[in-house]
């Protein structure tokens, strides 16, 4: 079950009318906080936006969230710079609980698209002002959740020139 959501999941970028289940959400979210972290600092905060006039703000800051006009809900994952293991560790940390978050939602029929916000400055403090997120939290992506409206070939993607052993 588990291998079939990692080698099916695509980002989604269509999506139907239709709200997200709060039980729905909440098991994305319970999903990234069981995400490994470097001495389980578990340094993240998750931002959950379904207020549409924060949502078209967010897609005037951020070049690459069209999806956005449809998707009912945004949820922008924060590392929290004073919780984690030394500086930088954030970014694992987040990056784990993301991509538990996209399997999460593939398992239950929704469909999500990352959308990169750290290391780009121009997006991140914009952001930051967006949500009124305190110093000590950096946004780090956001997610795009809804019902999927399109269906993603899935295509081979092991590369056996990318497998080394023993050394290079
Ligand atoms: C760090 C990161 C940033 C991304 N940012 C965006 C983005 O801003 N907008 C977008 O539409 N997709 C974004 N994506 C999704 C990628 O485009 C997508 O994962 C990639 O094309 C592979 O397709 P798949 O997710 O369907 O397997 C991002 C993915 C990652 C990991």
């Amino acid at each position: 079950m588990m291998l079939n959501t990692i080698f099916e999941r695509r980002s989604v970028r269509k999506y139907l009318e239709k709200p997200v289940e709060d039980d729905k959400l909440h098991t994305l979210l319970r999903a990234a906080m069981y995400a490994p972290s470097a001495h389980d600092r578990r340094p993240w905060h998750f931002v959950v936006v379904r207020d549409r006039a924060v949502i078209e703000q967010f897609m005037q800051v951020h070049p690459y969230s069209k999806m956005l006009a449809q998707a009912p809900v945004l949820i922008v994952v924060c590392g929290d710079t004073s919780r984690e293991a030394a500086p930088g560790y954030y970014l694992e940390d987040c990056g784990a609980a993301t991509q538990n978050m996209l399997l999460a939602a593939c398992e239950l029929g929704l469909g999500a698209c990352w959308l990169g916000i750290t290391p780009v400055r121009e997006r991140m403090e914009p952001v930051k002002q967006l949500l009124g997120l305190p110093e000590h939290i950096e946004p780090f992506c956001g997610v795009a959740v809804g019902y999927p409206d399109e269906a993603r070939q899935v295509p081979e993607r092991f590369e056996e020139s990318r497998v080394h052993q023993n050394r290079w």
